[in-house]
């Protein structure tokens, strides 16, 4: 069987990629393999971010491994909260981030916005990188109470719910992270069958 670390703190994140690995992988969290120090990610954009997460931890185990970051992408906002979606309004604070995005929006009409994920892999010591997006709008208020970060404010165009209305299994169906992943398992699946 194949391991792999996923370097994130960010236990919502593991709980899904998890809940989409073929039987065949085995997806190690950071705490599986002792990893506990603070992970950096300072770049303007998705792509720098991950791959700062993924060589970060790599540069310290030589363990094969995989990061992601992902944004929030609003039209009308010229793409913010984008790579600042963590700390829009407060570091982390889903609930303040949410409220001050909604805030910001109370006058907008155009509630286009799109979820996109980049995933870093380095493995045997090559880098790749995979995307994943989602387009949809955001609501006028929350509704839900699955998931995490903006799932209750996102409904995505092949739906009529919020991410945060649906199981995990629905939100999968759709999801910018289930997009970016599956790309990288049909990657993993070629290279090493
Ligand atoms: P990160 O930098 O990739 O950890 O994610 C940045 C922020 O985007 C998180 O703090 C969440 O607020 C938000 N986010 C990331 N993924 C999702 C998701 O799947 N649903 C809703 N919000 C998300």
């Amino acid at each position: 069987m194949e391991q792999i670390v996923f370097v994130t703190n960010n236990e919502h994140k593991l709980k899904e990629i998890r809940s989409l690995t073929p039987r065949t992988f085995r997806i190690l969290s950071l705490s599986d393999v002792n990893f506990h120090q603070d992970i950096p990610e300072t770049s303007p954009t998705l792509e720098g971010n991950a791959l700062e997460k993924a060589r970060f931890f790599h540069d310290r185990t030589g363990l094969n491994c995989f990061a992601d970051d992902t944004g929030l992408e609003v039209d009308a906002l010229g793409g913010l909260p984008g790579v600042n979606s963590a700390r829009f309004a407060s570091d982390h604070d889903y609930y303040k981030n949410m409220v001050h995005l909604l805030e910001l929006m109370n006058n907008i009409d155009n509630r286009k916005a799109r979820f996109r994920t980049v995933i870093a892999l380095i493995i045997n010591d090559k880098e790749y990188l995979f995307e994943g997006i989602v387009n949809g709008h955001i609501t006028r208020e929350p509704r839900g109470n699955n998931g995490f970060g903006y799932d209750p404010i996102f409904i995505p165009e092949e739906d009529t719910r919020t991410f945060a209305q649906m199981t995990l299994q629905e939100k999968n169906q759709y999801s910018h992270r289930q997009r970016a992943f599956s790309k990288l398992i049909d990657f993993l699946q070629a290279s090493f069958s």
